[in-house]
Parts: C-alpha cells; sequence; structure tokens
C-alpha cells in the first residue's frame, strides 16, 4: 500500500523488507562489555526497534583483528563469544519489527597502540593518525594475509547470529588506506595504480562473501571523495565502488571527506552551528552513478530534510542517527502523527565527546539514552495518589523535572523568576553558532505544557509563598550564580563568563579570559570577545585548553581562535587582579611549576569558575520538609521512589537539583531531574 509519508514506505534490500526508510547508522557508543554486545548494549539498539527504526545498525567500527584494538569500546568480532550475544540483540530488535546489521572493521592506524593486546598497529604505510597518536607498522604481506581471513572469520560470525547483513567500513580505516593514495605510499603490488591499490579491499571482499553465501547482505561505508587534494576523488571511488559491487557489495553507505583528525571529522560528522545535510545532494549524484541502493547521514536531524532525501530520489534510505540518540521513538511519532513531539537531536556531539570524556556516549538532553535499563524513554503514568508538585526554577532540571512529572499525572506548577525559561542554557544559547541548544528548552517547555504544567514567569518565590501552594512535593531548581570567590585580591575588579555572555561587557582593548572550568563558558566568552574586537589573552591552570571541551566540539573554537589571534597561556592560575596607576588591570598569573608569579596588563580581566548554588530558598524550606532535604541515594540508584521520612512533622518532600547543588552540566542537571521524578 502506498503511504502518504514517503519516509514511512517499505523499502527491498534484497530479499530483506524493511518497514520504512529511517535507519541508524553505525555508531559505537562504547557500551560493549569485554567487546561483547550484553545487556546495555541490547537494551539501547532494542529501543530504538520499539521506536520504529527500520534498520539499527550495531557496532560502530567492530573489529576484525586483536591488532585492531578498541579505540572507544569496540566489539570484538573476532571473539566466537560473540555469537550468542549478536543473537540474542538480533532475535530482539527482529521481536519488535526492525532489522539489524553491524559495521566490521579493521581500524588500521585509527586506535592506540597502547589498548587491547598491544600488538602493533598496522597500515600501508608508516603515516601517524593524529586523531589517536598512533604510529603504525608497515603491513607486511603475512599481515594482509591473516587479516583477510580474519575479516572472513568475523563475518561468518555474524551470519551465525542471523544479523540481517554487515557493513564494511571503508573510511578512514585500513581498507580505504589501500585506495587512497593519500595514505597508500606503497611500491610493492599493493601500491601505486587505482587497480594495485584495489587489491587488498578487493580480496577482503570477495574472502568475505565466500564466507556468508550469496544471499546475506553486505554492503560498504564508503568516502566517495575524500576531500583533500591528495586523497581519493570521485571518479576513482566511483571506479573502486563498481570493482567492489562485482565482488559482492550489496548497498552503500555514502561518506564525504575522512576522519583521521579532528578538524575533518567534525565536518563528516558536522554540529550546531552547521548548515543542515551538507553532503546530501553529494549523496544524490552518487546514487545516480550507481545501481545499487545508498544511505547516507550527516546532520538529517530533521523529518522534512529526511522527507526530502527520500521524496527528491537522493537516497533509498535516510540516516538520522543522532536524531535517534536524542529521541529513539522518532519514528513511531512520525507514524502517530506527532512529528512535533519529536525530541530534537540539537547538534550538541556531547554523544562522541562524552565517549572520551565520561567513557561512553551520553546524549545531552536525554539521559535515558544508553541508560535503557534503568531509565525510561517513555513515561508512564503514576498509578499511585496525584500529588501536589512546585518546581522552583525553570532551567533545563527544572523543565525536565516538570515535563515528567506532568507526563506522570501530577499537579505541577512552576516559578520561575525570569520572564523566560532556559537559565544559564539561555547564555548558553546566545552564542550564534551554539542557538541551536536552545531546542533543549523549547522541547521541555511545549512537552510540559503539553502535559498540563502551569508556569508563573516574573515570580520570584519566597519559602511562604512555595509552601502557600500546599505542596506535596517541592523541587528547587534555581541554578547557581557565577563564582568569583576563588580570587582573593580583587574580585570587585573582574567580569565574569555570564557578563560577556549577557552582553553587559563589551570589551575592547586586551582581555583576559580565566578559565578554571575547563568546559565550554570560558571558550564561549572568549569567541564572543574575539569576534567583537578584543585582543584575548586566554589563561588556564590546566595544561591542555578546555580538557572537557572534546574533539567534535574543540574545532570550531579552534578555527575562531586561529582566525581571531587567541594568545593562550597554559599552566598559570590567577591569583589576583589590582589596578595600575594608569587604571588599567594587573593580572597576577602564577605558575605552581616555576612557582613564580607573573604580571600582565590588560583592560579587562574576565573569569569561569564555574558557579556556586543558588541555594538560599533550599535552605530556607529544610527545616520544614518530611525528608529535609535528603536524598535515598539506593532508592535513587535503584529506580524506586523516594519514601525518607526523617521529619515526621515536615509537610513536603523536598528536593535540589541541578547547578542548584553544585556546578555541573546541561547532562547531569537533566539526569539529576528525570532519575528523581520518574518515580514520583
Ligand atoms: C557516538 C557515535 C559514534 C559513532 N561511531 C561511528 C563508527 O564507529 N563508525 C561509523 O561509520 N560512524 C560512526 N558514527 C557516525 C554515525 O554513523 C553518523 O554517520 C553520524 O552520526 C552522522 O549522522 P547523523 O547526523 O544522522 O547523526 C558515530 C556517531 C556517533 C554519534
Ligand atoms: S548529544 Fe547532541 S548531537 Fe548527540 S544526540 Fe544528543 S542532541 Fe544530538
Amino acid at each position: 500500500m502506498e503511504h502518504l509519508d514517503p519516509l514511512l514506505e517499505p523499502f527491498a534490500l534484497k530479499s530483506l523488507t524493511l518497514r520504512n526508510r529511517i535507519v541508524s547508522t553505525s555508531h559505537e557508543p562504547a557500551y560493549a562489555e569485554d567487546g561483547l554486545p550484553k545487556d546495555r548494549y541490547r537494551a539501547y539498539h532494542v529501543e530504538k526497534a520499539r521506536g520504529g527504526v527500520a534498520l539499527t545498525m550495531i557496532g560502530g567500527s567492530a573489529v576484525v583483528s586483536p591488532d585492531s584494538p578498541p579505540a572507544f569500546g569496540n566489539l570484538l568480532l573476532y571473539r566466537d563469544e560473540i555469537v550468542p550475544w549478536l543473537r540474542r540483540l538480533t532475535d530482539e530488535v527482529h521481536e519488535h519489527g526492525a532489522a539489524v546489521m553491524t559495521q566490521v572493521t579493521h581500524l588500521g592506524r585509527r586506535t592506540s597502540n597502547y589498548s587491547g593486546d598491544w600488538l602493533p598497529l598496522v597500515y600501508p604505510s608508516p603515516l601517524r593518525e593524529p586523531a589517536h597518536r598512533s604510529f603504525p607498522k608497515i603491513a607486511e604481506a603475512w599481515d594482509l594475509d591473516r587479516i583477510v581471513s580474519d575479516y572472513a572469520d568475523a563475518a561468518a560470525r555474524c551470519a551465525a547470529a542471523g544479523l540481517d547483513g554487515i557493513e564494511l567500513m571503508h573510511y578512514s580505516h585500513l581498507l580505504d588506506s589501500f585506495l587512497s593514495p593519500a595514505t597508500n605510499h606503497r611500491s610493492d603490488d599493493h601500491g601505486g595504480s587505482l587497480e594495485a591499490r584495489m587489491t587488498f579491499p578487493r580480496r577482503v571482499i570477495r574472502a568475505v562473501r565466500e564466507a556468508v553465501g550469496e544471499d546475506f547482505i553486505i554492503g560498504i561505508r564508503m568516502s566517495m571523495d575524500e576531500d583533500r587534494p591528495d586523497g581519493l576523488q570521485r571518479d576513482e571511488a566511483l571506479e573502486a565502488l563498481r570493482h567492489y559491487v562485482a565482488d559482492g557489495i550489496d548497498f552503500l553507505s555514502v561518506i564525504k571527506g575522512t576522519i583521521d583528525r579532528d578538524a575533518t571529522l567534525a565536518k563528516v560528522i558536522p554540529s550546531m552551528g552547521t548548515p543542515a545535510a551538507p553532503f546530501l545532494d553529494f549523496a544524490g549524484e552518487i546514487r545516480q552513478a550507481i545501481d545499487i541502493p545508498v544511505m547516507h547521514a550527516s546532520r538529517i536531524s530533521d523529518v522534512a530534510t529526511a522527507r526530502h532525501a527520500i521524496r527528491g530520489g537522493l537516497l533509498d534510505l535516510v540516516g538520522m542517527t543522532r536524531a535517534q540518540m536524542a529521541d529513539p521513538y522518532l519514528v513511531a511519532k512520525l507514524a502517530a502523527g506527532e512529528e512535533d513531539r519529536i525530541r530534537p537531536c540539537v547538534g550538541a556531539n556531547y554523544c562522541l565527546d562524552a565517549i572520551y570524556e565520561s567513557g561512553d556516549a551520553k546524549c545531552v538532553h536525554n539521559p535515558a539514552t544508553g541508560r535503557e535499563q534503568q531509565l525510561p524513554q517513555r513515561i508512564e503514568r503514576s498509578t499511585g495518589p496525584r500529588r501536589t508538585a512546585v518546581i522552583v526554577g525553570a532551567g533545563p532540571a527544572g523543565l525536565e523535572a516538570a515535563r515528567v512529572l506532568g507526563e506522570r499525572g501530577h499537579r505541577v506548577t512552576v516559578l520561575e523568576a525570569a520572564d523566560a525559561a532556559g537559565g544559564q542554557l539561555r547564555l548558553a544559547a546566545s552564542a550564534p553558532r551554539r542557538r541551536d541548544l536552545i531546542g533543549i528548552v523549547d522541547w521541555r517547555l511545549a512537552e510540559a505544557k503539553h502535559a498540563g504544567v502551569q508556569f508563573r514567569f516574573g515570580a520570584f518565590a519566597e519559602a511562604e509563598a512555595v509552601v502557600a501552594e500546599e505542596p506535596d512535593l517541592v523541587i528547587i531548581a534555581t541554578g547557581g550564580v557565577p563564582n568569583r570567590t576563588f580570587l582573593t585580591v580583587g574580585q570587585d575588579l573582574v567580569d565574569d563568563t555570564w557578563d560577556v555572555m549577557d552582553g553587559s561587557v563589551h570589551a575592547t582593548g586586551d582581555v583576559l579570559v580565566f578559565d578554571d572550568n575547563g568546559a565550554e563558558p570560558a571558550m564561549d566568552a572568549a569567541e564572543k570577545l574575539a569576534r567583537t574586537g578584543a585582543r584575548v589573552h586566554l589563561v588556564t591552570p590546566e595544561r591542555a585548553l578546555a580538557p572537557l571541551v572534546g574533539s567534535m566540539n574543540s574545532p570550531a573554537y579552534l578555527q575562531a581562535f586561529a582566525e581571531h589571534d587567541v594568545a593562550v597561556r597554559l599552566a598559570h592560575r590567577l591569583v589576583g587582579v589590582r589596578r595600575g596607576a594608569d587604571g588599567r588591570l594587573i593580572a597576577e598569573l602564577y605558575s605552581e611549576y616555576a612557582d613564580r608569579t607573573l604580571e600582565q596588563t590588560v583592560d579587562r580581566v574576565v573569569v569561569e569558575h564555574g558557579t556556586l548554588p543558588n541555594d538560599e530558598l533550599y535552605l530556607e524550606l529544610v527545616p520544614g520538609a518530611s525528608n529535609r532535604g535528603e536524598v535515598d541515594h539506593r532508592a535513587l540508584l535503584g529506580g524506586r521512589p523516594q519514601e525518607l521520612r526523617t521529619n515526621p512533622a515536615g509537610r513536603y518532600q523536598l528536593f535540589r537539583i541541578g547547578d542548584a547543588v553544585a556546578s555541573r552540566n546541561v547532562h547531569a542537571a537533566i539526569y539529576d531531574a528525570l532519575r528523581l521524578c520518574h518515580t514520583a
């Protein structure tokens, strides 16, 4: 039957019928345990299947050999023990109507020499990978022979596990490094002409096809233009692909570019502040040039663009990968006519940066993603009594509490002192490049209103006013205020990053930005100051710039800093600021390594040292609370309701969340709220 929405049309991929056109492309969230897709990994993909995805690709960069050690928690396809785990995952995904495949690769140099079994990394040529700082050895003939059979064995394991297919990774890993003239400098029979450079990947494809038989689906995820002058160009890529198809490739997932350094990776997986779907037209041109089905993902985060990709014949299958990390129920909502309720992927790329920052992928504003075993993606209505809740503060934490308590069916009022929702996030989103962050606020506000939550803006809440609402539950989400207390000399002479972002400081001349947080706020302020004409001197006590800003988010800052000559001084701590005779400011910068203080004269000093909790209201409400503000951590972590009654005379339960507790990031604030409120 023809569907009105092209996105919901089924698609035949070889003998497999996909229920619609939306897929989740291969990505490694680092949820594997012992290199195996155990319960957490399975729960993550099964949730997408429940949410309606047509095909979920697991095992981003799942590895075939021990000398391709995991760089970011990859699945180990060279272990036989993986088969039963893959089988369980496959069966459960199938039960929910989706298909499942895995990506298969040898990472080559795109990993570390210092992980897994510490075997030397191999590559066609001895070229260092900037992203992982690895120096590989030149692959010898015996290396290539064993890797070919490792590929075949890994593919056979995938077929034995009942997967619907596999996808060979062919960009910035080992296979493509032989094809690309930029990385293959060999003078033997594997280097030189296109034919010679194709030899190794073609051997792998043929061996894999032989191992799995004719019916099994084998795709390739391939850079069809490496976007570098010395790299693989479109014509050669197409020529190689035609040979690959003859060797047994069934579908193509189009990539443009390379990912061997932060700057290029950030282009292939673009963040907020960049155009939507930058390579969609390119993928469409490739589709015209070949005869196999084409999928593609790259910042197609909204349904309208995805629909255009299918309706316009640019793609057969559209990858919405981060979009479904943000909302695994994207397809279900689309099918139910609730497109406007899809939680938007705002392009923060915290999902990727979190792998390196805190060990695994996390969506900046969906704490249930990757935690499906503990937290619900869909909030169930409470079966208990309807409670009256007052939430103070409409930043991300307060809004999440409001949304969740509203969905639970409680009577919820939010009191917010400002005239709009958003709190600190509104400041972050004031940077033009990071404007999309406001989606985190707007979606929650709309969802909370949809659930019947009442908002009172411009309402500075006093304790009496809160108690007058006769609440059963009070949640304090009042956020924090910039912390300057670390500075014992000259606190009153400095500005903070909030002053810069809210526009109250328009600095010119020399501005010293001192970052003792390590996250985005100082980077945002420095970028804004530099772009508006100040000469910025960024100083940090760290040994690297902004260590909490990962490889996906740092390129845009570094670009701005390079364009505007921002000077960076590492390993110095701002210890005092005083006014000089000429009216300028003298910043005292101490090095604990050299044990000496140097002075720098500037026009302004801007500091970033996190926030101090805005906790007066909370502290006033503690004596009247039945739990005196105490959180039962066991219940919280065990997914049970909070039932502590340390003060039987108390008339309400009291909790605080987000920066009203301590200075942390948006994800932590929203996570606080969800795990506290989903059982309330
Ligand atoms: C956490 C994470 C890990 C990823 N790992 C891989 C990977 O191992 N292999 C791969 O080909 N792509 C990987 N990707 C890229 C995605 O498959 C996809 O191309 C990218 O997210 C852009 O598509 P989107 O805008 O729909 O998210 C990863 C993406 C994310 C968010
Ligand atoms: S962290 Fe950001 S980019 Fe990643 S899925 Fe969530 S909203 Fe999208």
